[in-house]
């Protein structure tokens, strides 16, 4: 333990309560000498770093992702004398070369006992304080950087100016300039059939047009995905073409096909079983390497939750949940809530949204309450031009800015997704029928600006792939 004046200061970064659980229970007791500080956002725990030592980080399952692991790695080149423990599961322990780099001093296996966290937590600050001795001596001898800096000074540095190894542990050139995983959201329903594919893909349009910003969309509906049909484009590589190179890394660039709205495609593939032999580990590094390239990732999903549709969950820092306006549907989105309360999935991102809400159909917004014990967040109204739109191949947004489901995503989205940052996207005037039918028949050039249609603002110069 250590024999400071000042508690330990210990941070904690996971967005499940499994670890938080034992981990409050685990301090009991130790208060004066430990200052247990619990985090969910990654960014949160950046803007702690920046403000001062950290004795003990530990990570919890939520991170295990190859960005999680990176983003730990880079807090560990940048403040060595911060001891990593690492929490997770025993059966989905991460890559042994990653938990390397992120400078992984402990291993705790979950799920563990109060007992079991303690004893880790303990060992850890031991370490810390065999660390911070070890990073005292390596300053007393003279060196030129101990003339200038101390080790003080070293840790407080911002990993984003530093460029010279640390003398004690060397970091790792590899994760030095890694830029920040995309904002994801992940769109899902417990029902076939609610309206998923329209929002993810409207979403996608949104944010590109209202951000300028570098926007993905992938169809984890693996089988029967209706990205590229919704948005007419006719790819030529899809998710199942992808190839792992020896470190388990991806080149997404080849796979991603543009769409003239000013965002990527990745695409589900033609054939079901074209899929099948993808493991979740492989379809999670290729989510991971679209949300290192993008700054926004919207991800379809079918309708059904398995280990792949959990993963994207995991890592989503929103996650929409469509149902619709009939008993079986709000009957499995109370099953579906149910369920991700269960499995520990976060759900402070979570929200619900009714889509093709009709008058008069018997259930009322009382009704769902007691369901499902929350109102809805987005109510979308059922409305033919959304139909009409998709089979303009354009957003329902620009295909008719005046229908009522275009004005309540218009108002309603930058509301569910506020620091997304959506500005500037005001409806265009509303297209006649000729000027619809004149723009589906526009000659069509896959991901060629030109041939876009009317736009409220412009696209974004720049894109990744
Ligand atoms: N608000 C709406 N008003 C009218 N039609 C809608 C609305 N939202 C979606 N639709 C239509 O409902 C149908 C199903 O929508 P969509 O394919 O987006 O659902 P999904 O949840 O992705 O389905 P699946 O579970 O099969 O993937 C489509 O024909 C779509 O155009
Ligand atoms: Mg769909």
């Amino acid at each position: 333990m250590p024999d400071s004046p000042t508690p330990a200061f210990v941070v904690v970064l996971d967005r499940s309560d499994a670890l938080v659980r034992s981990l409050i229970k685990a301090v009991e007791g130790l208060d004066d000498t430990v200052d247990v500080n619990l985090f969910t956002k990654a960014a949160e725990v950046d803007s702690l770093f920046a403000t001062g030592p950290v004795d003990v980080l530990m990570v919890g399952p939520s991170e295990m992702t190859v960005t999680g692991l990176r983003r730990v790695a880079k807090w560990h080149a940048a403040h060595p004398g911060t001891v990593v423990m690492v929490a997770c599961e025993a059966d989905s322990l991460p890559d042994p070369q990653l938990l390397m780099k992120a400078g992984a001093e402990q291993l705790l296996k979950l799920p563990a006992g109060p007992a079991a966290v303690r004893r880790a937590l303990l060992t850890a600050l031991g370490v810390s304080e065999h660390l911070k001795d070890e990073l005292t001596t390596v300053v007393e001898v003279p060196s030129p950087r101990a003339e200038e800096e101390t080790v003080e000074e070293d840790l407080e540095e911002d990993f984003e100016v530093e460029e010279e190894p640390e003398p004690v542990v060397e970091p790792e050139p590899l994760v030095d300039a890694e830029p920040e995983p995309a904002l994801t959201i992940t769109v899902s329903s417990a029902t076939g059939g609610c309206g998923k594919t329209f929002l993810a893909t409207n979403l996608a349009y949104m944010l590109a047009t209202g951000t300028g910003k570098r926007v993905a969309i992938i169809d984890l509906d693996l089988q029967f995905g209706e990205v590229v049909a919704t948005l007419q484009l006719k790819p030529q590589r899809t998710i199942a073409d992808v190839e792992l190179d020896d470190e388990g890394n991806v080149d997404i660039s080849a796979l991603m096909t543009p769409h003239k709205g000013g965002f990527d495609v990745l695409a589900a593939p033609p054939d079901p079983v074209a899929a099948e032999g993808m493991g979740p580990a492989t379809i999670a590094a290729v989510i991971d390497a679209v949300r290192m390239q993008y700054d926004f990732v919207l991800i379809d999903t079918p309708p059904s939750l398995n280990e792949v549709v959990l993963g994207a969950f995991d890592i989503s820092d929103h996650l929409l949940v469509l149902a619709t306006l009939d008993i079986p549907s709000v009957r499995n989105m109370r099953v579906f809530l149910t369920t991700l309360d269960r499995l520990q999935i976060p759900t402070d991102g979570l929200h619900l949204i009714l889509n093709k809400a009709e008058k008069g159909v018997e259930l009322t917004a009382d009704d769902i309450q007691r369901v499902l014990g929350r109102g809805w967040d987005l109510e979308l109204p059922y409305d033919r031009e959304v139909s009409r739109s998709v089979n303009l191949g354009l957003p329902v947004s620009e295909a008719a800015p005046r229908a009522e489901v275009s004005r309540r995503l218009v108002a309603g989205v930058p509301m569910l997704l506020p620091e997304a940052g959506i500005v500037g996207f005001a409806p265009a005037q509303e297209m006649t029928f000729l000027a619809r039918i004149l723009s589906a028949l526009r000659p069509r050039k896959e991901g060629a600006g030109k041939d876009a249609p009317p736009r409220t603002t412009p696209l974004p110069e720049e894109k990744t792939s």
